[in-house]
């Protein structure tokens, strides 16, 4: 399954995924790197990883969202792209493209959805003191971090936790769940049930 990641930063769950579609087994092959900043730090380490990156930038879009989407979406069928996996990749996505990548678009948000949708995860599980959170890779739908659930890592939240150290030990476990989760995807065994079709 030719997969593409989009990624806005440093890269890390992108390089824990193409680590994991190396084993032959997998069952994804990771095919691109696209990332709406071309100064993303993941990049560079997707090129040294061998695999082909793109940037689209959206700044020069303004506010026009999907002027900025219709570019993206252009790359991904191209590249014959058939999976996207948000790694890190910081731009809300419109219901145009969202709905066009139904069943085939998944994310990885660092909480225990439907807890702490949004950013600022980790400061706002401290600041709520709960004993547990974690780490959550769903499908994406039109609404924000809404999209049902494929797998979900926790972790405990201790005694003199900072938003340093919980995220660091959440961000260990993304690193291990998303490429289980997307194996799930590319295999067929997660599916999104949903009566809408995909985009042509
Ligand atoms: C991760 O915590 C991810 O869950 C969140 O943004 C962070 C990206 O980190 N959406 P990285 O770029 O994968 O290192």
């Amino acid at each position: 399954v030719r997969t593409a990641i989009l990624i806005s930063g440093r890269g890390s769950n992108m390089v824990a995924l193409i680590e994991a579609a190396q084993a032959a087994d997998f069952p994804a092959e990771i095919v691109l790197v696209a990332a709406n900043l071309p100064e993303a730090g993941g990049l560079e380490r997707a090129r040294q990883a061998g695999i082909a990156t793109a940037s689209v930038d959206h700044r020069p879009f303004g506010k026009d969202r999907e002027a900025f989407e219709r570019k993206l979406d252009e790359v991904l069928r191209v590249n014959q792209i058939e999976l996207v996996a948000l790694a890190g990749f910081m731009r809300v996505l419109t219901p145009w493209f969202v709905t066009r990548w139904q069943g085939r678009l998944v994310n990885i948000h660092p909480s225990l959805l439907p807890d702490f949708r949004g950013t600022h995860t980790h400061a706002r599980a401290l600041e709520a003191g709960v004993a547990e959170h974690g780490c959550t890779v769903h499908f994406v739908v039109p609404e924000l971090d809404a999209g049902p659930t494929i797998l979900q890592a926790k972790v405990p939240v201790l005694p003199g936790d900072d938003e340093a150290s919980l995220s660091a030990r959440v961000l260990q476990q993304e690193h291990a769940l998303y490429p289980r989760a997307l194996a799930l995807v590319a295999s067929g065994a997660a599916r999104l049930e949903t009566s809408a079709g995909v985009g042509t």
